[in-house]
């Protein structure tokens, strides 16, 4: 069993080292203890939970002690990766202070390593605030979910030359305000590839193109488990809907037909 954890400065020096950061998400003890079987390097408690564990349409109403919650249970499951927990929607919002206060929580509730916050450089002066104290921060650009209303949708990000010069630009404010890393969502590959040789800090690519430093991807969406809708950068490794309800339906037919439990299953 490898007792190693993976550090921050292990992070940003595998950007240097040319050694790609996988990184997935994880809302629970049992998928993070597989996890972190497999050599990830980062486990992130994203507020996609949201969506794909509480069955709302944006990831706008999950709350803080909801975020908190689910990271605790992923940190018994989490020994290797690194563990990195989303900030809600308002949770990071109002003030450095109050945001100082719940980077805090995950850290001394949740036993995270670092907290995930959206936005560019509005967020900058909160970011420099809670990197200041030892709090290591995630930085996230592109389609940012958690702005979905003004957006107005799930549509590619940074097209046009003027949004694209107002993230690159973002992406270094963020680099000088103190983010270890820089998740870029749903934008084209060429400026994702543009931005990571521009920063010195490692970007983790969702539907951003091969050329991030690292990849992250919902692990319902890999696992094939949320059916709502499939974005096209997902990669689905498995069917597991698919296999669960097969797996419920034989169970169903066989507790109606009486078949079981059998004697072997009984006492
Ligand atoms: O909430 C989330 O899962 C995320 C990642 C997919 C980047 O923000």
């Amino acid at each position: 069993m490898d007792s190693h954890k993976i550090t921050v400065p292990e992070i940003m020096g595998m950007k240097s080292a040319g050694e790609k950061i996988a990184c997935l998400t994880a809302y629970d003890w049992c998928f993070a203890a597989l996890l972190d079987q497999v050599g990830l390097d980062i486990v992130l408690v994203g507020d996609s939970a949201s969506m794909v564990y509480a069955g709302y349409e944006t990831t706008i109403p999950i709350t803080m002690e909801q975020m908190l919650y689910h990271t605790q249970c992923v940190s018994r499951g989490v020994k290797r990766a690194l563990l990195i927990a989303d900030m809600p929607f308002l949770s990071f919002q109002i003030s450095p202070e109050e945001t100082l206060r719940n980077a805090g929580r995950f850290l001394k509730e949740g036993r995270a390593e670092g907290v995930k916050i959206e936005g560019g450089e509005p967020m900058a002066e909160t970011i420099h605030r809670i990197t200041d104290v030892g709090i290591p921060v995630m930085g996230h650009l592109g389609l940012t979910p958690q702005s979905i209303k003004v957006f107005g949708g799930y549509r590619i990000r940074g097209k046009d030359e003027r949004e694209a010069e107002i993230l690159k630009n973002d992406a270094r404010i963020l680099e000088q305000a103190g983010v270890f890393a820089l998740v870029l969502e749903k934008i084209p590959a060429t400026l994702a590839k543009e931005i990571s040789g521009s920063i010195a800090i490692p970007t983790i690519g969702i539907g951003a193109g091969p050329d991030c430093d690292g990849q992250i991807l919902v692990t319902h969406d890999l696992l094939g488990l949320f059916e709502e809708f499939k974005p096209k950068f997902v990669r689905k490794y498995a069917e597991l809907a698919k296999t669960m309800r097969d797996a419920f339906s034989n169970y169903v037919k066989d507790v109606k037909s009486g078949t079981f439990p059998s004697s072997r299953e009984s006492f």
